[in-house]
């Protein structure tokens, strides 16, 4: 199946990062290498792209595209979570700026058998990087019911949680519960039909929860955002591109924080504990998709772009 997938926010992204010719830079969510494809275009030859994915269809898709790039574009396959280490590896301590452009792409949504969509009758899988043990099917029937329970409440925010959990709990005592047609009949059955017709198809939000569980995406991105901090040199920016709520919080505070990190009470007349202000944060208010960018690519809708600058 060809990659298909249409950067999101792309003249945005790249304008915010403020390409310096000669400078390095880090796409941690390399998907297609769409941002990459624009980054290169403005580096020079001593400039370097580093693109990490964790999905190897990715990295065989980038690879093609930024081909043209020669030396100047490097594809490693890992979790931007390592970004520090894979980039120590390769001799660089620093870069110049860094997009992340979170969660799945087009491709990952659109081929049935990566298991990602309810609208497909396919088995349960979710896996962003193939080479990971635990799938949506493990989550499924092996969680108990009050962690399914909490993952559905939690990064799903259903109000049915609850219920969903009982019934998958109940359906999966006859049989394992093994593809997204069965998923989705349970939590059809576990939401009042008066409601179900709300707010889009039942299965939406699961699905969105199991996702998130089954590739660890809060906890990385949560535990990783220090880490791209300390990769910027000075004027450094990192751009992350969020799709839900969850995300775009996550990255909301930590950018404030990075700004204001004092801890003194605010009625001290002067600051005690010392803790410095890494940076600034540019964007005040997110960067949404334009008129134009809605109507063409309908998947950017929930998009928000946020962008730090180091000192
Ligand atoms: C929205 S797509 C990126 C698309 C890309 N910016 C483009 O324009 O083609 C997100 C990509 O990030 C990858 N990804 C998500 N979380 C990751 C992580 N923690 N580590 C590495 N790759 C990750 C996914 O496999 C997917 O290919």
């Amino acid at each position: 199946m060809e990659f298909k997938h249409t950067s999101v926010l792309l003249k945005e992204t790249i304008e915010a990062l403020n390409i310096v010719p000669g400078g390095v830079y880090l796409d941690g969510t390399l998907g297609g290498g769409g941002h990459a494809f624009e980054v290169c275009k403005k580096l020079n030859d001593n400039g370097r792209l580093y693109g990490i994915d964790q999905d190897a269809d990715a990295i065989k898709a980038a690879g093609k595209r930024l081909e043209v790039f020669g030396e100047k574009a490097v594809i490693i396959r890992d979790n931007y979570c390592n970004a520090r280490e894979v980039l120590r590896e390769q001799g660089v301590e620093k870069v110049d700026g860094i997009v992340l452009d979170l969660g799945v792409s087009s491709y990952q949504l659109d081929t049935v058998e990566r298991g990602f969509t309810y609208k497909y009758d396919t088995p349960l899988d979710m896996r962003m990087d193939q080479r990971q043990m635990l799938t949506a099917r493990n989550i499924v029937n092996e969680y108990d019911e009050k962690m399914l329970y909490r993952v559905i409440r939690d990064y799903g925010e259903d109000q049915f949680a609850k219920n969903i959990a009982k019934h998958i709990v109940q359906a999966r005592r006859n049989k394992p519960i093994e593809t997204t047609f069965e998923l989705n009949e349970v939590i059809r059955a576990a939401i009042p039909a008066k409601l179900r017709a709300a707010g889009g198809h039942p299965s939406k939000r699961t699905f969105q929860a199991i996702r998130i569980e089954c590739n660890h995406e809060l906890e990385v991105l949560r535990n990783t955002l220090g880490d791209l901090i300390h990769l910027l040199h000075p004027q450094g920016r990192l751009c992350i591109i969020t799709f839900h709520s969850l995300e775009d919080r996550i990255v909301k505070s930590f950018f404030k924080e990075m700004e204001n990190p004092c801890t003194c009470p605010p009625e001290f007349p002067v600051c005690i504990c010392g803790k410095l202000p890494y940076g600034r944060v540019v964007t005040r208010k997110p960067v949404l998709p334009s008129q134009e960018e809605l109507e063409v690519n309908s998947r950017s809708k929930s998009a928000k772009l946020r962008v730090f600058e180091r000192i």
